[in-house]
């Protein structure tokens, strides 16, 4: 599938706010959220100038100012680069952005080489990029420093499959088929959806990040046990705090990588 950015950026332009709910829906999304957030508390330091991509409505840029960091904002869409602007303005987070872009991941030249102690591309540009994925990944370590860190995640062939399953019986065999050989979501296997991305599977993604250049740190899952189940089921801290605890373990099992909507990786430029 090749890479087509004016529709990405015209999806996004018309989702607008409905970017921001995409982790209020059902119990795994909310574990997705946590998992995300706890990446950046665990490995983000604070004073660091990180450059948010893909950032969308700011749920991660709300995070990075809550851990001190400075951040570039950064967005193919005018539309999501728009609301987290406001969301900045409205949610209080303006003070640490020193500036917002409207760009493509597959295309950082306005940054420097090494301008960056982290890049965050949470929630998938890399799965809208189909073909020029290793241009954008090469884009997001070319700005980061030595020793700097890529927190990413993408979407997840099985786990995406597990959460909507609804929709994936809605289509033909033979297009889910296409879409587990290939990984790609397209126009043609989905005519009636205009969300394209490719669904990784984890060593498909591992073997994306094998490269001289880079260290993976860390690859989970953004939730296991709780992918697909109702959001009232834990309405009792108690039980969300037990979940929590699960999901740290489960997520990290072999056997549970590729259960989640997404799967999270860190790694380290050399
Ligand atoms: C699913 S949203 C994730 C937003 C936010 N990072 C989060 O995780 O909540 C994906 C975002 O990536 C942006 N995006 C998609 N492809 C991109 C690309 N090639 N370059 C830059 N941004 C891109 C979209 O416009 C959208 O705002």
């Amino acid at each position: 599938m090749t890479y087509d950015p004016a529709a990405v950026a015209a999806y996004f332009d018309d989702l607008s706010e409905g970017e921001w709910t995409r982790f209020e829906q059902t119990l795994g999304d909310r574990v997705s959220l946590a998992r995300h957030t706890g990446v950046l508390e665990r490995f983000i330091a604070s004073g660091s100038r990180v450059l948010d991509v893909g950032a969308g409505p700011g749920r991660f840029t709300e995070v990075l100012h809550r851990l001190g960091c400075r951040v570039v904002v950064a967005d193919i869409s005018r539309e999501q680069l728009e609301l987290n602007r406001r969301g900045a303005a409205t949610r209080g987070y303006a003070a640490s952005v020193e500036s917002w872009h409207q760009l493509d991941i597959c295309d950082l030249s306005v940054f420097g080489d090494g301008s960056f102690d982290a890049v965050v591309a949470f929630g998938g540009p890399l799965s809208y990029v189909f073909d020029e994925r290793d241009r954008a990944l090469a884009e997001c370590l070319r700005v980061l420093r030595g020793g700097g860190l890529l927190c990413l995640s993408v979407m997840s062939l099985w786990g995406s499959m597990h959460r909507f399953l609804p929709g994936v019986l809605d289509l033909p065999l033979d297009a889910n088929l296409a879409i587990v050989s290939t990984g790609d979501l397209t126009p043609s296997v989905d005519p009636a959806s205009r969300h394209h991305c490719h669904v990784f599977r984890s060593d498909e993604l591992r073997s994306f990040l094998d490269r001289p250049d880079l260290e993976l740190l860390e690859l989970s899952a953004s939730s296991a046990v709780a992918t697909g189940h109702d959001a009232s089921l834990c309405a009792d801290p108690a039980r969300w705090q037990a979940l929590v605890e699960f999901e740290e373990r489960a997520c990290r099992d072999p056997g549970l990588l590729d259960a989640g909507t997404h799967l999270l990786a860190v790694v380290r430029r050399a």
